[in-house]
């Protein structure tokens, strides 16, 4: 017999950054449908990573004296971290430097070209190193930027390996038209359709001019371009050719969830990978769309950046998720403020919710000693209740099919306030007075517990913390983890006579004023700590004299292959030897350097960068401008010579 089985990618995010809010949208929407499957009974992949190789990665390294593996290892760990602050329950972390990857991909490339598809030439034209992407000159932006970023693009010319994807324009077009719902929002579907309507060039898949790649299996001087190596983790992700039952039951994904920026690479070049390779296409790819911060886009340089870790510090972790999956239509772009984002959790989480929440548990505890009455008798607004919980719970289970999040979530909302009116129809405080009205009063707050109940359940998918908590309140024995969607379509399930526990409530109001207050003032603090951290950054002699600084005699230097900022030099300090990298490529060429006398700390802890033993520093003065110049001794004096 198959499974029923369900296998969600988000993207593999490039380690060359902290991930922002932005990021984690992709990771957080995913993570969800796959936790609604769960409930609906699949069996579930999610999988997530790091694409890990390519130019930029490679010159950021080294623009941090590092070595490629060891700088990305650092980010790669506060990446797993922001997951896991973010409870994302991902099966599989794929890194594009694992062996594995590195296998499959190569297997891949090995079977396209050996099939006629991939063969040699030369490139020529632009590609853009951020967004590690080709360009035709047509393509480019206004100011001949890239059309993406619209960052300079660099003008490439190097012996590459290419694969025939022009010759898939017309399987693919008749795979779209197949397959209408193939790629999602529609409206990104026409534009993938124009894009191949307009022809396919064949798509430079090997690099020459740098090494921190795959390296292509038939030919040594090459690595594999970063995407094509890159798409290939959502196969390793699910045991490729390692786990062939594995795999068999998760290939095809059932979506591939992606920003609107990427949308190209996994809907015309993986689609024609794969058929390339004979394989299975997957089934849906969807193109979510941006959020910026009050209309722009997020960066550094603008300060803008909106940090997740922080957000669910100040917030919690059931409110940003919550705000992510909420506020923008899956879709299209949406634009974040903290304004928006504390309106929305006080009016929907705190108010709504919460709320609701408190009253039910506490006229429990007031009017029946804490115990969940029987529904006994009817009241008029019962059935009504019941009605547009199973009504709104059915459209929310289609949208979700759909991954309309916000709006399955307003359904569920609908039920939420709809419970709320009824408490304000029924008006148990009304019905506590009356003796004869007992049976009413139990019905009215056993419907309110099973309200609460289902909402707990659907809520599970989109929120780790708060269902437990209001599972625990309302009393509930049964396992909240083995609840499934059938427990939320059916009315009636919760059991009388168990005994509710109030408890404080789960989200509580936040104060914008105060929150804001208390950002400033906290701003203020680190700006004056940085300003006394500034004042007593002063070192005392002792702490100099450690220093170990020395005149070195430059006696070769040579250009470090690959980098074109690093250096490699012998000096010499008297009679001792020794080999140095130093960051001067774009400011002197290695041989003007011989023969200078220059100055150098000799006690540095050893360290190697882009493969090459460095033992000490060479100084030098530089500028704002970026201007750099080496450090000198006025008059001559023998190499090894202290500096004090
Ligand atoms: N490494 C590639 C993906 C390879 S997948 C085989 C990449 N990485 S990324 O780190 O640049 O982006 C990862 C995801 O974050 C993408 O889906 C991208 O669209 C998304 N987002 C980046 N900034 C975003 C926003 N401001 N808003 C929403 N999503 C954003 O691309």
């Amino acid at each position: 017999m198959t499974k029923d089985t369900f296998y969600v990618t988000t993207p593999i995010y490039y380690p060359n950054d902290k991930l922002h809010i932005g990021h984690t949208y992709t990771t957080t929407a995913a993570d969800t449908v796959v936790k609604f499957k769960e409930l609906q009974g699949y069996e579930t992949e999610l999988i997530t990573g790091s694409d890990e190789h390519g130019q930029k990665l490679q010159k950021t390294a080294e623009e941090h004296g590092m070595e490629p593996l060891g700088y990305i290892d650092g980010i790669v760990k506060t990446f797993k971290e922001l997951w896991s602050t973010l409870e994302v329950d991902y099966t599989e972390f794929v890194r594009t430097t694992s062996q594995e990857h590195k296998k499959d991909v190569q297997h891949i490339f090995k079977k396209i070209y050996d099939k006629g598809d991939i063969y040699k030439d030369k490139y020529e034209g632009y590609y853009c190193t951020p967004c590690e992407t080709y360009w035709a000159e047509r393509e480019l932006d206004e100011e001949g930027n890239c059309p993406d970023c619209n960052r300079p693009v660099e003008w490439v010319e190097e012996e590459s390996y290419f694969f025939k994807m022009s010759e898939y324009e017309e399987q693919l077009l008749e795979f779209l038209d197949d397959n209408p719902d193939f790629i999602q929002p529609a409206k990104r579907r026409n534009e993938m359709i124009n894009f191949i309507e307009e022809g396919l060039e064949d798509l430079c898949v090997s690099r020459t001019s740098f090494d921190w790649g795959i390296p292509v299996p038939i030919d040594g001087d090459h690595v594999i371009y970063v995407w094509f190596d890159a798409l290939i983790s959502y196969l390793t992700g699910i045991g490729f050719r390692r786990d062939e039952d594995k795999f068999g039951s998760y290939w095809p994904a059932d979506v591939h969830i992606v920003g609107k920026d990427i949308l190209r690479f996994h809907t015309i070049i993986w689609p024609a990978i794969l058929m390339a390779a004979d394989m299975e296409l997957p089934k849906q790819v969807f193109g979510h769309g941006f959020l910026t911060v009050e209309g722009g886009k997020m960066s550094k340089s603008k300060g803008n950046v909106v940090d997740p870790t922080k957000l669910v510090n100040d917030f919690g972790v059931d409110a940003v998720r919550y705000y992510l999956m909420r506020e923008v239509a899956f879709g299209t772009d949406g634009s974040y403020s903290t304004e928006s984002f504390i309106r929305r959790i006080n009016s929907d989480l705190a108010n709504d919710l919460g709320n609701l929440l408190n009253r039910t548990v506490a006229m429990v505890e007031q009017y029946f000693d804490g115990v969940i009455p029987e529904p006994r008798s009817e009241t008029e607004y019962d059935a009504d209740l019941k009605k547009t919980s199973q009504q709104e719970l059915a459209a929310m289970a289609d949208d979700m099919e759909n991954l309309q999040f916000s709006t399955a979530l307003e359904h569920l909302w609908t039920v939420i306030r709809r419970t709320n009116k009824y408490i304000d129809q029924t008006t148990p405080w009304i019905l506590a007075k009356d003796e004869d009205k007992q049976d009413k009063l139990g019905t009215v707050l056993y419907n309110l517990l099973e309200a609460l109940r289902i909402t707990a359940i659907a809520l599970k998918p989109f929120l780790p913390e708060a269902p437990a908590k209001i599972w625990q309140q309302i009393g509930i024995k049964a396992d909240l983890d083995q609840q499934r969607w059938s427990e939320v379509e059916e009315w009636g399930l919760l059991e009388a006579g168990l005994e509710v526990n109030p408890g404080d409530p789960i989200f509580p109001r936040i104060d914008a004023e105060e929150y804001f207050a208390k950002q400033a003032e906290a701003e203020d603090d680190e700006k004056e700590e940085t300003e006394e951290m500034v004042e007593e950054d002063k070192i005392t002699f002792d702490d100099f004299t450690k220093l170990d600084l020395r005149v070195a005699e430059v006696l070769e230097a040579e250009r470090i292959e690959g980098s074109d900022k690093l250096l490699k030099l012998q000096v010499a300090l008297g009679e001792e030897r020794r080999q140095l990298v130093a960051g001067i490529a774009k400011h002197y060429e290695a041989d003007e350097l011989i023969g200078k006398k220059v100055l150098m700390v000799a006690n540095l802890e050893p360290a190697t960068i882009f493969g090459t033993e460095s033992n000490g520093m060479v100084l030098a003065a530089s500028d704002d401008e970026g201007e750099l110049t080496l450090t000198t001794v006025d008059q001559d004096i023998a190499s090894g010579s202290q500096v004090e």
